[in-house]
């Protein structure tokens, strides 16, 4: 089959915002005189390989250029947490608006960081999914705008992909299969990572994920915003063995997790602490219900290794910058004798670094994005394109038979 085409408007399927990234942004970049055709892009080696990785899922607005696997030349994150303070959590709209009015100045920034010009990009590298839709569609349409400006590919990343490969990031030799635990504000998931782009789901979250049980919890404790950092530094002046909470499903036999009980145990803990006038011992009570959390996770994560027989662990996301978490976690992998990837805090919480070490796979396998790429909010991991096989009902903008080698996700 011939490779699909990109041709036409670089921001159709999301009109709404085109205005946000059409000439009146990006000023620096040189217009393509030719659209671009996959077939007449010369190819690249791997440690050559410069891409751009734009993130815009949430409430981060972040931009990375890195060559090669994992040479990071540049990683610029703005972060929206003064927007969104004074509401005690992501309002959706605002995100947007505010990606629109600073992706331009970050995507510059990292640039000049990175002493590259424009033209010494290869791609563009872009989470399409899961997010904020409205946030995910600002990253879409200026990755869109530069990657048609430049006439290079545009790769569609998904967020959790992206979250993956900074564990790879941190150490590139970790071995497969691999268990994979994201926790995020919005995923508590278990992967099998079996080979580079093959991911199946073996437990989730049945309620709350463990970032949203950290974030709520924190608002109860009229902690400030962002709650999941803000608990965690409270909790380490606590006692953790101080006051018990519940550690659901942690005695059940499958890999699931439920999160929602711990939030309302809390609840209710405040309640009686309050009713009998008693000063709230705040320290100890962040420890407490910090350990259950952090309890749950580990148990699960060991549990799901030796079920799987995994060669290593990794872990990932937002809550996996939690000091307490990554303690029991070393000390578990150290005392069961298995190699686990954390990545170093700042690539922990949202950031660009991570997409386009994702995208340095995919542009590779030739897995490019047609000018149609849509934001889904929705986008499943397991969806993610595999041995170069259109994958979904939307496409999802990859092409259905990539230009280059297609070794990848074998
Ligand atoms: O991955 P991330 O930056 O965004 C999503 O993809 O959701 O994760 C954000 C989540 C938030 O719930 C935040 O409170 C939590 O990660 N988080 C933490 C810590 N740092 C961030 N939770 C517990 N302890 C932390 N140190
Ligand atoms: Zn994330």
């Amino acid at each position: 089959m011939a490779p699909a085409r990109p041709s036409g408007d670089p921001t159709r399927g999301s009109c709404c915002l085109k205005s946000s990234v059409d000439s009146s942004i990006f000023r620096g970049v040189r217009i393509a005189a030719k659209p671009l055709v996959p077939s007449s892009i010369s190819p690249v080696s791997s440690s050559a390989l410069t891409l751009l990785g734009l993130e815009t899922s949430c409430d981060e607005t972040a931009a990375a250029v890195m060559r090669g696997e994992g040479t990071l030349l540049s990683s610029v994150l703005y972060s929206q947490h003064e927007v969104h303070r004074r509401y005690g959590g992501v309002v959706p709209e605002l995100a947007a608006r505010r990606h629109i009015e600073t992706v331009e100045a970050v995507v510059t920034e990292a640039m000049g960081r990175a002493k590259v010009q424009w033209s010494d990009l290869h791609g563009v590298a872009v989470t399409s999914g899961p997010g904020l839709a409205g946030a995910l569609l600002v990253g879409v349409s200026a990755g869109k705008a530069i990657a048609y400006a430049q006439g290079i590919p545009l790769i569609g990343v998904n967020h959790l992909e992206g979250h993956i490969a900074s564990a790879w990031m941190e150490r590139p030799d970790l071995p497969r299969p691999c268990m994979v635990l994201v926790v995020s504000g919005g995923h508590t998931h278990l992967y099998l990572n079996t080979s580079v782009g093959a991911y199946e789901l073996i437990g989730q979250t049945l309620d709350d994920a463990a970032g949203e049980a950290f974030d709520k919890g924190a608002k109860m404790l009229g902690l400030d915003f962002p709650g999941g950092p803000a608990l965690d530094r409270l909790a380490q002046s606590g006692n953790p063995a101080a006051i018990r909470f519940p550690r659901p499903y942690l005695d059940n036999n499958n890999l699931d997790f439920s999160f929602s009980g711990i939030k309302t145990a809390l609840l209710y803990y405040l309640r009686d602490m309050d009713r009998s006038g008693h000063q709230r011992p705040a320290a100890d009570i962040a420890a407490g219900y910090q350990e259950a959390i952090v309890e749950v996770l580990v148990e699960k994560a060991f549990a799901a290794v030796r079920r799987y027989k995994a060669h290593a662990l990794a872990v990932v996301g937002g809550v996996s910058a939690n000091s307490r978490l990554r303690a029991l976690l070393a000390e578990r992998a150290t005392k069961v004798g298995i190699p686990l990837a954390i990545p170093r805090g700042i690539f922990c919480t949202d950031n660009a670094a991570m997409i386009a070490a994702a995208g340095h796979q995919a542009y590779l396998a030739g897995c490019w994005a047609s000018w149609e790429l849509e934001a889904d909010p929705e986008w499943s991991l397991q969806t993610v394109q595999s041995s170069g096989i259109t994958p979904s009902r939307r496409e999802r903008g990859r092409n259905a038979s990539p230009p280059l080698p297609t070794t990848r996700r074998k």
